[in-house]
């Protein structure tokens, strides 16, 4: 598939139990460049987690990728909090790279990163693949303007909301989510605590700090969930791997419909005032139905 696919000489047959975790074809040299597979093609605890993660999510973007590409003859997806690019790399292998059309953005804040990023995509000639080290807000104007996918994969705490604000604006076709920490709603339920506790018995569920954490990051997701509904999206929320692989692995695919939900904005405000949320609600803004 991808420009690197030979092995270079000398290079390790990988055992069966990594072949185990690729899909077929899957290059091996490209894992190797990633770091994500030794020398000696094995993996570590954590590459193994991280492979299963990616690989586990190409077979949901893929799909999305071909309608894109059928409708317009073109597909743009861009990656937010994008980190070492792993999904961009695997993706490009997997789809772009044996294709004449179509490209990859990855953001990432820390610029390190993007430096690595970019220098191996010339390296293995991943011409359509981009990088821009900014924030997903700085990033905003200087990204395409017709996206079809956008992607952020434990993209950290509000940069997955902002990644919801730049598909939004650009009437992205699909949003692919696997938040990650999230701390901001969890803070304000704490700060309300006190005067939540005596109001309603539903504050319980937040009075220990460990379920305050818990339920912010369940609350934030549902609020997301709500907006993007209301947007005129389709959700599904399902598991990206078994949680035995990570605590973070909440799969949201929004799917746009153009139908927004005025009984999704509707829940979303009442949800918001029921939880004492009222200050977060340019978080998670609907434009008026
Ligand atoms: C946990 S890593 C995940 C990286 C990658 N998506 C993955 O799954 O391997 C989160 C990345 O998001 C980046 N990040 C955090 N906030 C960001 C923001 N507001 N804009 C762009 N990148 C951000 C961090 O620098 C970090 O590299």
């Amino acid at each position: 598939m991808g420009a690197i696919k030979p092995q270079p000489r000398g290079a390790s047959a990988p055992p069966p139990e990594v072949l185990a975790e690729l899909y077929p074809g899957q290059s091996i040299a490209l894992l190797q460049a990633l770091h994500i597979l030794t020398r000696d093609a094995r993996l570590n605890q954590d590459s193994r987690r991280k492979l299963k993660q990616v690989n586990h999510l190409l077979q949901f973007i893929e799909p999305l990728l071909h309608e894109a590409l059928q409708a317009r003859g073109d597909v743009t997806l861009v990656d937010h909090g994008a980190g070492k690019s792993y999904l961009g790399f695997l993706l490009y292998d997997r789809f772009f790279a044996q294709r004449a059309q179509g490209s990859v953005w990855g953001v990432e804040a820390r610029a390190e990163l993007v430096e690595r990023s970019a220098a191996l995509a010339q390296r293995l000639g991943f011409a359509r693949m981009h990088f821009v080290a900014a924030t997903v807000r700085e990033a905003m104007a200087t990204l395409p303007a017709t996206v079809d996918v956008v992607t952020a994969l434990h993209a950290c705490d509000t940069a997955t909301d902002d990644a919801i604000d730049f598909a939004l604006q650009r009437q992205a076709q699909a949003v692919v989510l696997v938040p990650c920490c999230q701390a901001e709603v969890a803070a304000v339920l704490r700060r309300h605590k006190a005067l939540q506790l005596a109001r309603t018995p539903l504050a319980e569920l937040w009075r220990h700090p460990l379920h305050t954490r818990e339920l912010g990051s369940q609350v934030t997701n549902v609020l997301r969930c709500l907006r993007l509904q209301a947007s005129g999206y389709e959700v599904s929320v399902t598991e990206l791997v078994g949680w035995e692989h990570s605590l973070k692995n909440e799969l949201i695919i929004a799917r746009r419909s153009g139908r927004r939900s005025r009984s999704a904005a509707q829940r979303l405000q009442r949800l918001l005032d029921e939880l004492g949320l009222q200050e977060l609600q340019a978080r998670f803004a609907v434009a008026p139905i």
